[in-house]
């Protein structure tokens, strides 16, 4: 079983029940699901991802609790629909736990990685969208250098969107990875090509609009008492899960059960590198 991040910190927090309702909106390769519905008897978790791929193996890893979890393949706008399916309203806790899965930053063929030869594909849903090989082929100069500085704060965009039109048609992940690494100079132990596959990949799976849709439906599918954690790796995602759940803290709809985000321990980062940039925050639904 793939090691899932802060397990034991998202199980307390949403606080399972043997015999509630839990929604994994990001089941990927179904990690937490299995945890949650290990401690479920009569209860169920929904296990939901916008990646078929992702789900499959999800639901291989998972068989042992299989009478326990539902599969949804869906995106974050589409969870009060994988509810109707099972003619529920309402949950007892929902786990958003942002960002790609190993799975999907290791398969050379989903184009995430700048380490391996694949396309410039980035969709984590491939049944439908737009590609990474789109966006790099065909946004004007500017607005590529925009995206590429908004989303991935990376500070050669401009040099680098003129370097990449210059370079079209780009053709996979390693000839992007190539013109960018000509482009931007290397600093410090960040690849060059970090941030702007970072960009692309937010770009891609709009994945702003799908946290902001998230943040906005997710709490008001909660039972009074219920529970909404997140996990995410990028601070530009922190920050809104922050201010969201300020907010619904100041209306008086929700309390916040995270003052400060909890962060992966020491011996979890030794453990799984890749939860270092992890922060959880959590709320309880008025
Ligand atoms: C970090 S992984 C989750 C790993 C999982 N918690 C586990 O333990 O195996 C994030 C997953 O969220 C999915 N995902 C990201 N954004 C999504 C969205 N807007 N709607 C549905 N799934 C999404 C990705 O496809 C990916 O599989």
């Amino acid at each position: 079983m793939h090691l899932s991040v802060m397990p034991e910190e998202s199980l307390s927090l949403l606080a399972v029940r043997p015999d509630g309702v839990y929604l994994d909106a990001t089941a990927g390769l179904g990690g937490h699901t299995a945890l949650i519905a290990q401690r479920l008897t009569t209860g169920l978790v929904i296990a939901n991802d916008r990646d078929a791929e992702s789900l499959a193996i999800a639901r291989r890893n998972t068989a042992e609790w299989a009478s326990r979890i539902h599969f949804h393949h869906g995106r974050f706008g589409e969870l009060p629909a994988a509810l109707r399916e099972l003619r529920l309203e309402k949950v007892d806790g929902l786990l958003a736990d942002l960002g790609i899965s190993r799975y999907q930053i290791m398969e050379p063929e989903r184009g995430f990685s700048f380490l391996h030869e694949g396309p410039l594909d980035m969709r984590m849903d491939q049944t439908t969208g737009m590609t990474a090989a789109d966006i790099v082929n065909h946004t004007a100069e500017k607005a590529l250098a925009d995206l590429i500085y908004q989303l991935g704060e990376e500070r050669g965009a401009r040099r680098l969107a003129r370097a990449i039109v210059r370079a079209r048609p780009l053709r996979s992940t390693l000839h992007l990875a190539d013109v960018v690494e000509r482009a931007v100079p290397r600093t410090g132990r960040l690849h060059p090509a970090t941030k702007t596959f970072m960009a692309l990949r937010m770009a891609v799976n709009d994945e702003q609009g799908e946290l902001d849709r998230l943040l906005a439906i997710g709490p008001e599918l909660l039972e009074p008492g219920g529970r909404m954690v997140v996990i995410s790796f990028m601070s530009l995602d922190d920050r809104k899960v922050k201010e969201r759940f300020k907010a619904l803290g100041r209306e008086g709809r929700a309390a916040i059960l995270t003052k400060h985000p909890f962060r992966p321990s020491d011996e979890e980062i030794a453990r799984n590198p890749a939860s270092r940039s992890a922060k959880l925050r959590a709320l309880a639904w008025n």
